[in-house]
């Protein structure tokens, strides 16, 4: 019943939360205190989220708060503004607050071993949500999805806009390029960049190797191409540069990998800027791009045939089950764990719970997306929550 209860709320709590994020102008608020929830005679649950500059991480935000909630804790939700020294204070305070548990998505996952001492010596669970924290042994429990398998349906889905496979996998054994294509890591310091990095580059590299894929610039090592704190800004920088040094004499790119939205839509801002599209229909078509999240500006950048593909992640899963995990610790129970090898953070593996993820395409925006509540026609239309 409980159960029940807590995805119901999660449900309403993701709708409002995403109601109430308004696409741009996003952060304004960020590092300020959400305050603390209703009842709370469970006690009180520290919840770390790492920005609002990303409608995603208001949703599990707000989704995490609002499961707790129903559950009977109090919650002292925080956003770090992306400034590692704001979100270990943040934590800090938690822990002086008298938090029983603690949820984080941190900014810098090798920065909180402090923070994380601290918790083990007050005896205070701590669950790493979406990313990994590490370098610490007190990190006790991982909710997030399969990262690895991320990174292969990203460069899957390039390879289905190359035309090198269809869209159900099968190899198109005539379509054999060569195509250029130039690649995009997250931020080193979130250990998800370098899952999605390794997936992805495990899958396209027998393209690479036969000759279907070639990337003239060169920068194909993941420190290249990093984009520090997943900024849109950096993003468009560095595809302004590579389309300087790379394509001036008329040579044409074929597709981008990206690994999140936010990262695209500065690919795109530069590829536009450039003369390409504005769309993949166009005379000179944008590249494939890809993406992670299913922001609402970039499935409304898919739907009108601008930006290829997304990763859709249900954050309302993943906050359901970071509450189901801290109740689980709470009533003196190791949580549930369906992976125990994948995730060593440098000290210890941490035990973990993953969810899978699907690829969004113009023709599936309706099934995955829509037809499940996470965005309306509306919003999509719009191109804003
Ligand atoms: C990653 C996360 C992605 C994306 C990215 C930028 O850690 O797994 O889904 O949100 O951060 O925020």
């Amino acid at each position: 019943m409980r159960r029940k209860l807590t995805i119901a709320a999660i449900g309403a709590t993701l709708a409002l939360g995403l109601a109430a994020c308004s696409g741009g102008g996003a952060g304004s608020t960020d590092g300020a205190s959400e305050g603390s929830g209703g009842g709370g005679e469970g006690g009180l649950v520290g919840v770390a989220m790492p920005t609002q500059t990303s409608e995603r991480w208001i949703a599990d935000g707000d989704a995490v708060k609002k499961g707790l909630e129903e559950a009977g804790f109090e919650v002292d939700l925080q956003y770090g503004n992306d400034d590692i020294p704001t979100q270990q204070s943040q934590i800090d305070q938690m822990i002086t607050k008298g938090a029983k548990l603690l949820i984080v998505a941190s900014i810098d996952g090798t920065a909180l071993a402090n923070q994380l001492q601290a918790a083990a010596d007050a005896g205070i669970p701590v669950i790493a949500y979406d990313r990994l924290i590490r370098d610490s042994e007190n990190v006790d429990f991982y909710v997030t999805f399969d990262n690895y398998n991320v990174g292969v349906q990203q460069a899957t889905s390039l390879l289905v806009g190359l035309g090198v496979l269809d869209e159900d996998g099968t190899a198109v054994p005539e379509v054999t390029g060569p195509f250029n294509v130039e690649l995009f890591a997250g931020s080193l310091d979130d250990n998800n960049a370098h899952f999605f990095w390794k997936g992805a580059i495990d899958t396209l590299q027998p393209y690479i190797d036969e000759g279907v894929i070639t990337v003239p610039s060169g920068q194909t090592d993941i420190e290249q191409a990093a984009t520090l704190r997943w900024q849109q800004e950096t993003a468009q920088k560095r595809m302004e540069d590579l389309l300087t040094s790379t394509y001036g004499g008329g040579t044409k790119l074929d597709a981008v990998l990206s690994p999140y939205d936010g990262i695209s839509r500065g690919i795109i801002t530069a590829l536009q800027n450039a003369g390409y599209g504005p769309s993949r229909s166009d005379a000179n078509p944008m590249p494939v791009v890809t993406g992670q999240d299913a922001e609402i500006a970039s499935v409304k950048l898919i739907q009108d045939d601008v930006q290829f593909s997304t990763i859709f992640k249900d954050t309302r899963k993943l906050a359901e089950q970071a509450v189901v995990s801290a109740e689980q610790f709470l009533d003196g129970e190791d949580p549930e764990a369906n992976d125990t090898e994948t995730y060593d953070n440098g000290v210890k593996v941490v035990p973990s719970y993953l969810l899978t993820s699907d690829i969004v395409y113009a023709n599936n925006i309706q099934s995955l997306l829509i037809d499940t509540g996470y965005w309306t026609a509306e919003q999509v239309e719009k191109g804003q929550a």
